[in-house]
């Protein structure tokens, strides 16, 4: 079935929560293979002036190919990360959400609701970090974009946390 109900989640919700999960994945790996494939954070990401050079220009010494390949797969990956974002909360918008779980007791639907929404809204503020990051022409900005990684992953050890104890995962597979 397409949409929520009571039967729970319909298909488009699943491909959306699974698709999104498969993306954050595949962008966690690359950001990682970035730094790792030199793209240390002493090597200036400014974009004028003399150290500096520009994240995504390319094309200039001190950066190797590969780098400016995975940072343009990178940045692709963010963009799609947010149209997947914004299509979900259209989604909810219009579909609504299934009935709770009865495993659920008041405090725990709560915590759902709040876990949720964080991690909604943290799929639009990660890339807006790394937007940030490479706009900006400081050299010191990656710390707000780990920063948002760090909340997302306490957040989503809650909302996994609350998945696995509650045996929800059927609802959404
Ligand atoms: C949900 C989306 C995103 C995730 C999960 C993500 C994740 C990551 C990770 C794990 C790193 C490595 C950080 C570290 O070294 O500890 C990273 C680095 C970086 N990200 Fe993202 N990122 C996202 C979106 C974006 C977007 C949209 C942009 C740019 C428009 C961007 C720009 C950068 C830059 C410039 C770096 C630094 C790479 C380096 O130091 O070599 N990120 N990101
Ligand atoms: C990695 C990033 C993740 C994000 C951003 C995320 C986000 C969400 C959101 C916003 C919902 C509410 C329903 C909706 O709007 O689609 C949800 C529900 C759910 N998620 Fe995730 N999730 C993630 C990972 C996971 C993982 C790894 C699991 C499995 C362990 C999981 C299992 C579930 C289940 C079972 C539900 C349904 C809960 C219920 O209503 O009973 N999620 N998730």
């Amino acid at each position: 079935m397409l949409h929520n109900g009571p039967e729970g989640y319909g298909w488009l919700s699943k491909v959306l929560h699974w698709g999104t999960v498969l993306a954050l994945v595949a962008q966690f790996v690359v950001g990682y293979a970035m730094d790792v494939d030199g793209g240390g954070r002493g090597r200036g990401r400014g974009r004028g002036g003399g150290s500096g050079r520009g994240r995504g220009r390319g094309g200039e010494e001190g950066y190797g190919v590969l780098d400016d390949r995975l940072l343009t797969l990178h940045v692709s990956l963010g963009v799609l990360i947010i149209v997947l974002a914004l299509a979900r909360l259209a989604w909810r918008r219009v579909d609504g959400l299934p009935p709770w779980s009865d495993r659920l007791g008041a405090r725990q639907r709560t915590l759902a609701t709040w876990t949720e929404r964080c991690l909604m809204g943290l799929l639009l503020v990660i890339p807006a970090t790394g937007l940030v990051l490479v706009l900006s022409s400081e050299d010191d900005l990656l710390w707000l974009h780990v920063a948002a990684h760090v909340a997302f992953f306490v957040v989503l050890a809650a909302h996994v946390a609350l998945v696995v104890g509650k045996r929800l995962l059927p609802r959404m597979w």
